[in-house]
Parts: structure tokens; C-alpha cells; sequence
């Protein structure tokens, strides 16, 4: 669906805010929209403003509307529907579920995180650590931003509880072999549990595949409302006691982790993305035609410019952490800022582990490529950025 120029002008037709001529290269903090989306939100508000559990035409209306969000999402996680469990976002529910799954460890216990995570997979098994005496390790990466997987085996022990990663770097792009990590956390008896916010824009994911006990997405960055999505093994999460008020029900499972009311209008708009997604062919058009564009860039780039990470193609999304010689970051992107194209300066990304590996002095610019991107928004920015050292 997206092989063809006149298709992908057909997908961008759906967003209005495409229209304007911006090029939105700052999807990894966070995409843009398609308008049937914001009507999906729109249409709830007006025709299922309710709370679920009454009899009446609005109330079984929001019923529908989150039953087919757990169905779909499941179907884009490779799940069943009650091993979802819908949050305000990432971190949110990072910190719901760590410390749910935490109410068990014992002083002493460990966690494993990468140091290619964005803080949101760190900071909540950090402070469950500070409360409950566990011992946070950071896995080391290569000179390239790779994992480790000598210096995970080197960390992974009896002791080892969980293994939080990343899958994908949202500041470098760099991919992790997470079926790999998946297996090694297995190996000791531990909960594998994965971050995807940032892999979840690029590619397929199949929670069963990878062997992930529990997963964690944000709709707003593949097209979707401001959510958080999870995916919990049911044979671990039902054995977990949740934080919860209790006469709220017991099932579905996943449910069982959400606390208070949802946002069932927003539940409604993540229906609305999913459809979206499956409408432009999924990820099996989404890949490849990503990748075109990644190609492109990496093509053209000016000899002035350091891509931090990974050089190439290989084991990456089309996310690229980017300074060029002599001209501070905050000046490049309002450079490109100033030609209507639309990246971001920033220092670490909240990738701390990472920022303090890459060793830029400062700041550096990211560039994120999405589906809905074109091969002239890449030209642009290639112009973009020569302008930017020449002027
Ligand atoms: C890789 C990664 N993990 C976690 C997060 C936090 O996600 P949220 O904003 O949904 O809390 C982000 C946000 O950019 C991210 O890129």
C-alpha cells in the first residue's frame, strides 16, 4: 500500500495536519494523528459519554468500545484480550506494574535494565529498589550501542528477578535481539519484560514469539491517542496481587491492573488506530517502506554530519541521533525549523545510561522516520542540513 506514490498521498490526505506542508520528522516523541482517529475520540464523547456496568444504550456502547480495544490490541500484540491492561502511558504503568510485580522480592533481589533504556523503564524499578532493597544493575552495551550479551550473562544470577529492556533505543534507533534477552531472563528464573514504545512504530510485534512476560507500548506514537498499552503473561500477572479498589472487578485479568475509570474515549480513538494501521496494509508495508526512507537519508548525508550508533541499515529502526561538525544542535533544528521540518535538540533523550556512553558535548539532533514521511521531506532535510553548515 505504500510502495506506490499516489497510495501514500492517499494516506496522507487522511491527515489533516499533513496538509499544511511541515514535515514531521519528530515521531519518536510522538506521531501525528489520522483525522478518523480524532473522530473515533470525538464520536465517544458524544454518543458513549458513560461509565461502564449500567444497562442502559451509552453505558453498553462504552462496553463495546473497550472490548474492542482489548480485542484489537491484542491482535497487534499477539495476545489474548484479558492480558491487556490499558494505562495513561509507559511510564505510568511501568510503575504500576513493577511495583505489583514487586510486592514479593526480597532485599536483596535483583533487576537488570540496559543502558540503552529511556528513563521510563529504569526510574520505576529505582525506586521500588530504594523502597524495597533490591539491587538495580545496568547491562553495558558496545561501543556501537549493541547489548552486551557477555556482560548480560556476566549479570544474570539466582538472584535475578527481572530483566527490563528496552527494544528498541528511542534516541539512536539501535534494536535489541529481544527473543535473545528473553531466553537468558528465562534461563534464571526471571520475568522478561520489555519496553516497545519505540519498536512498537516500526515493526510487528508477536509477544508469544519473543517470549516477553510483560510489554509495554504507547499508541501516540504509532498514530494513536495518549495511552499506554501492556501485555501481561496471564500465568504471571494472574498470580499477582493488584493495587486495586475493591469492589472493582476481578476479571477480565487485565483489568484487574487498571485502577479507577479509563479513558473511554480515547480507548475508542485506539480502535480507530488499529484500523488505521491494518487499512494502510500494516506492518508489512510499514517496514520496507521505512526502511526507503532510512536508506535515502543514509545516502545522502553530508560528510559533516556524525550519526551516533549504528552506521548503517543493520539492526536498527529509522530513528538517527545526528550532530553536524561546528554547528550546535539547538541552531541545526531551528534551522530545519525555519524550512518547516520538524526534529528536536535535546542532551540525553532521557536515555541516561546511553547519553553518558555517546560522549556529544551538549546536545544532538534526532530524526525520526514514519511511515506517513515522504522521499522529498528526506531530500529537504538532506538540504536542510548542508544549508545549516554553509550558512
Ligand atoms: C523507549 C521509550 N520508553 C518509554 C517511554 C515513555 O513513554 P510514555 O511517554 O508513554 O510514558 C518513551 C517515550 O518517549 C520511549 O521512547
Amino acid at each position: 500500500m505504500l510502495d506506490a506514490p499516489t497510495s501514500l498521498e492517499s494516506i496522507r490526505r487522511r491527515f489533516s495536519s499533513l496538509q499544511s506542508g511541515f514535515a514531521f520528522l519528530d515521531a519518536p516523541g510522538g506521531s501525528q494523528v489520522p483525522d478518523e482517529v480524532g473522530e473515533a475520540i470525538a464520536r465517544a464523547m458524544r454518543e458513549a459519554s458513560a461509565n461502564l456496568g449500567a444497562v442502559y444504550e451509552t453505558s453498553l456502547r462504552v462496553k463495546e468500545i473497550v472490548q474492542s480495544a482489548e480485542a484489537k490490541a491484542a491482535r497487534f500484540l499477539g495476545c489474548e484480550p484479558h492480558e491487556i491492561v490499558f494505562g495513561a502511558n509507559m511510564t505510568s504503568l511501568n510503575f504500576t506494574l513493577s511495583r505489583t510485580a514487586g510486592r514479593d522480592f526480597a532485599p536483596g533481589d535483583e533487576i537488570l535494565v540496559s543502558s540503552l533504556d529511556h528513563d521510563g523503564g529504569v526510574a520505576p524499578w529505582l525506586e521500588l529498589a530504594r523502597d524495597r532493597d533490591l539491587v538495580v544493575r545496568h547491562v553495558e552495551l558496545h561501543e556501537d550501542t549493541t547489548l552486551d550479551f557477555d556482560d548480560l550473562a556476566a549479570k544474570l544470577s539466582d538472584r535475578t528477578r527481572v530483566v527490563a529492556f528496552a527494544w528498541a533505543s528511542n534516541a539512536v534507533g539501535t534494536v535489541v535481539d529481544a527473543a535473545r534477552v528473553c531466553r537468558k531472563a528465562h534461563d534464571v528464573g526471571a520475568l522478561a519484560w520489555v519496553d516497545a514504545v519505540h519498536y512498537a512504530a516500526h515493526q510487528a510485534i508477536d509477544v508469544r514469539a519473543v517470549g516477553a512476560d510483560v510489554l509495554i507500548c504507547s499508541p501516540y506514537k504509532f498514530c494513536g491517542p495518549h495511552l499506554g498499552v501492556a501485555y501481561g503473561r496471564a500465568e504471571v500477572i494472574e498470580r499477582w496481587r493488584p493495587y486495586k479498589a475493591r469492589p472493582a472487578p476481578s476479571t477480565p485479568l487485565g483489568r484487574r491492573f487498571e485502577t479507577g475509570t479509563q479513558a473511554y474515549e480515547l480507548l475508542a480513538g485506539l480502535g480507530a488506530t488499529f484500523d488505521y494501521l491494518d487499512s494502510i496494509g500494516g506492518f508489512a508495508a510499514i517496514t520496507p517502506y521505512e526502511r526507503s526512507l532510512a536508506a535515502r537519508f543514509l545516502a545522502g548525508i553530508p560528510d559533516a554530519v556524525t550519526v551516533y550508533g549504528l552506521p548503517g541499515l543493520e539492526g536498527r529502526v529509522p530513528t538517527f541521533l545526528i550532530n553536524l561538525d561546528g554547528v550546535p544542535a539547538a541552531k541545526v533544528v531551528a534551522h530545519l525549523a525555519e524550512r518547516r521540518i520538524g526534529t528536536w535538540a535535546h542532551d540525553s533523550w532521557y536515555a541516561l545510561g546511553l547519553y553518558r556512553r555517546l560522549g556529544y558535548e551538549d546536545q544532538a539532533v534526532r530524526i525520526g522516520f514514519v511511515h506517513y514521511n515522504t522521499a522529498e521531506e528526506v531530500d529537504r532535510l538532506l538540504a536542510g542540513l548542508e544549508s545549516a553548515r554553509t550558512r
